[in-house]
């Protein structure tokens, strides 16, 4: 049994003097990928943020065993959390190779990795990344994380706003990129967290009101539609479009 990579402990966040995120506690495993979920506005990205230290928080937070929640951001940053932000931020009037070399924080990136991973990219290197589409410019985002030999990415709702199609690629490369570094994912898509997912954590209200099996959670409709409401899981009554995830460590624990 791996100790997990990551572990919060009552964890509380303001924004502007406000309580967004309050005695959170949860870990994620040092393998594969735990999704954190729950409707809108109920604290999720500002978990992130608060885990980043982009936003005042007070409570721990280890990463690899080591406390990070006194560390600056760029400290936890250079330490080996690759953050993939809700909104992509891409440097919109640079080229994709630029956006690439901007991110690269270590002697070795890991370019052939990228390579790998986004073809496409490369036949786009030289294009502007503003003039991608939504998929594209998430493929640069994940990509900018991937480049470093991070310890753990928190990914922020990779998937929203996209075609279906889109979709399916995102998750795909998720996958893969899983193979690597465990991923602390906010995902609104049932079927994405279905086919990724070993652990579940739910918020409500800025609080932890689950935490377990993915798998498990989705099994029970009852309890998804209780926890997470009908919406988010447009075609989460389709079967999953691959299993592999139960391989993966089901643990989250409290
Ligand atoms: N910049 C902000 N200023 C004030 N309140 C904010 C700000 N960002 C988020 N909030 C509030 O914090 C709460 C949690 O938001 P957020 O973490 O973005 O939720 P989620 O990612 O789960 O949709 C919400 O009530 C939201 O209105
Ligand atoms: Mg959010």
């Amino acid at each position: 049994m791996h100790a997990p990579i990551l572990t919060v402990s009552t964890l509380s966040a303001r924004i502007a003097g406000q309580q967004v995120v309050e005695d959170i506690s949860f870990q994620v495993p040092s393998l594969g990928v735990t999704a954190l979920l729950g409707r809108n506005g109920v604290g999720k990205t500002s978990t992130i943020k608060a885990i980043l230290g982009l936003i005042e928080r007070s409570g721990e937070v280890t990463l690899a065993g080591e406390r990070i929640d006194g560390e600056p951001t760029h400290k936890i940053v250079t330490r080996g959390v690759g953050y993939v932000p809700e909104d992509r931020e891409v440097f919109a009037s640079l080229t994709v190779a630029e956006n690439l070399r901007l991110a690269e924080r270590d002697d070795n990136p890991r370019r052939e990795l990228v390579e790998k991973l986004f073809p496409d990219l490369v036949a786009r290197s030289a294009q502007l990344a503003g003039t991608l589409s939504g998929g594209q410019q998430q493929m640069v985002s994940l990509a900018r994380a991937l480049l470093n030999d991070n310890e753990l990415l928190l990914v922020d709702e990779p998937t929203k706003g996209l075609a279906p199609k889109i979709v399916a690629e995102v998750a795909e490369t998720l996958e893969e990129a899983a193979r690597t570094v465990p991923i602390l994912l906010v995902e609104q898509n049932l079927q994405v967290v279905r086919r990724l997912a070993a652990g579940a954590v739910v918020l409500a209200g800025g609080r932890v009101v689950h935490t377990g099996s993915a798998q498990a959670l989705l099994a029970d409709e009852e309890l998804t539609k209780r926890l997470l409401g009908v919406h988010g899981g447009d075609d989460s009554n389709q079967p999953a479009p691959a299993p592999h995830a139960s391989a993966l460590n089901p643990e989250v624990r409290q």
